[in-house]
Formats: structure tokens, sequence, C-alpha cells
């Protein structure tokens, strides 16, 4: 008998109680940190990356092996992937070796034909669509913080991008309002009534509880004009709009005096190495989650 794959392409796929399962996962494996259940040993893990990467390559690698299993790392253009070789065939080759997926992929479609090929989980590693495995770690960031996500207002500022339209995905689930602020010519079409649209940075700050940024200049972007963006700079100003115990959040690299300016990197709101180390937590549980197959159990399931 086979067993459909559980791939983690999208939060948008899932029911919010099945991630919300997963985040409680993710602080448990958080507070054994030292003492990590050896819940993936002698499972393998490929991660394929067509994109430079810090956080999601080295906290996948670290935290398959806190939890006893190994990774495989391919640089798409060392493989036959990156010459005539099918995405049909890399997947069924793949599938044979590994226990999961891990694919940091340009295009969304690219990476969903993949996974459809495949007979282990494919987990998304960034897309030019979403980044859920951040928002993710984002989510449980929130949590630590503030006590929980429900009811939060996160104001989004800055460019109109893959990781924004993931805090889009994400806000009906956890049940946050999201508020984006940019340029009035990149607005996006507001997807949900947990979604707003304010051109007036100052306004989007107000009262907000998150005041959330990325780089202006996604990969593959290089030469775009940034000017526009100047007003949406986070600056300690703008914070001093948002409310008393607000926190700055940025899934980095950060471009300083770009998106941020680094005063505002320097208060106690920056939780930025906080949401970072997270990346690991969060993708733990993820990777307990799509290997169930493997006999892996989540939590205290
Ligand atoms: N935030 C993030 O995905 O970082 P990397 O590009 O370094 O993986």
């Amino acid at each position: 008998m086979s067993i459909e794959p559980r791939h983690f392409m999208d939060l948008e796929d899932f029911e919010p109680e099945v991630l919300k399962k997963i985040l409680a996962h993710a602080h448990e494996l958080k507070a054994q940190k030292f003492n990590p259940p050896q819940i993936l040993e002698g499972l393998s893990l490929a991660m394929m990356f067509d994109k430079r990467s810090t956080r999601t390559r080295i906290s996948f690698e670290v935290g398959m092996k806190q939890l006893g299993g190994h990774t495989v790392i391919l640089n798409v253009g060392d493989i036959q992937l990156s010459g005539a070789e099918s995405l049909e065939d890399t997947a069924n080759v793949l599938s044979r070796y590994v226990d999961a997926i891990m694919i940091r992929m340009s295009d969304h479609e690219r990476l969903e034909e993949f996974a459809s090929y495949c007979k282990v989980p494919v987990i998304n590693g960034m897309t030019d669509k979403s980044h859920p495995c951040q928002i993710m770690a984002d989510m449980m960031t929130i949590e630590e913080k503030l006590g929980g996500v429900q009811g939060k207002k996160i104001t989004w500022l800055g460019d109109y991008n893959n990781v924004t339209k993931t805090f889009e995905q994400a806000a009906p689930i956890f049940d946050f309002e999201l508020v984006i602020s940019t340029p009035e010519d990149i607005a996006p079409d507001i997807a949900n009534d947990h979604v707003s649209y304010r051109e007036s940075p100052n306004d989007a700050v107000w009262n907000a509880d998150v005041v959330v940024t990325d780089t202006w200049v996604s990969m593959g972007q290089e030469g775009k004009s940034i000017e526009k963006f100047m007003p949406y700079q986070v600056t300690p100003e703008l914070m001093s709009e948002a409310a008393d115990s607000a926190i700055f959040m940025h899934c980095m690299p950060i471009h300083e005096n770009e998106e941020v300016s680094p005063a505002v990197l320097k208060t106690p709101a920056c939780v930025i190495y906080d949401e970072a180390e997270n990346r690991l937590h969060a993708q733990k549980a993820i990777l307990a989650w799509c290997m169930k197959h493997a006999g892996v159990t989540i939590g205290a399931e």
C-alpha cells in the first residue's frame, strides 16, 4: 500500500489545528534543545538549493542532526537536474535514497510539479510565491515574546514579496490583523478580511504589536531602484508609533539604512536573532510532522 507523502508546501494547505500542533511541538523541542529526542534517528534529508542561503541551510542541517538524522546538500547547479535530467526522474531517484526533501526553488510551480512526483515529503524552503518555514518561525517568536498571536496587530512595511504573501496566508489561520504598507504602485490586492492596506507607514504602524519588514531587493532583483521605499524604512521614530511592547522582526539578511535603520536593531524591541534561532526549532517540528510515515511522532501526540 502506498502512503501519500506529507508535503509542507504552503500554510494555506493546512487546517489551523495542524499548524498549531506543529508550533506546540516546536516550543517543546526548543525546551529540549540541550537534550533533543532522537526521533529522526537513521533518517535522511536531501536539501536542494537554486539560490543562496544561510539560515535555511544551516537550521535544517543542524535540526536534522540534533534529532538523530543526517543531511545531503545538493546545489542544483551540481546535479544532473541542471542538465538534461527531468524533474520526474530526479524526484523518483531521490525518493529511493532519502526520507524527505527540502527545496529552495525560485519557481513555485516547478516545486509543486517536483513534489507531485516525489514519494517522500517535500518541504518548501522558499519560492517566489512563499516562505512557509520562515512564517512558522515568526509565529513561534511572536508566541514567545507576546504570549500569543491571536488578535495581535502585525504591520508589514516596504516591499510586497513572497514573505508578505505568506503572512497574508497566515493571518486568517492564526487569527491576527495584518496591515501592509507599501508604495502605492505596488499595493496588493487584499486577499482576505484579516488583511488591510495603508499607504501611510505612520498610519499602518500605529499601535502595532509587531513591526516587520524585509529587504527591498529580493534575490534576483539586483539593480532595482529603492528610492520610493525610503519612507517605509523602519526608524526609531516610526517604532514609537507602535504599541509600547511592540517587537521588531526581520527574516534576514538585513540591509542597514535601507529597510531598517541601525538604531532600531540596537533596541530591546529587536528580536531578529531569536527569530532566526526559531527557524531551527520550528523546522525540527515540521520535519517530524512530515516524517510521520517513517514512524516519527510529533510531540505529546
Ligand atoms: N530568512 C532566510 O530564509 O534566510 P536565508 O536566505 O539565509 O536562508
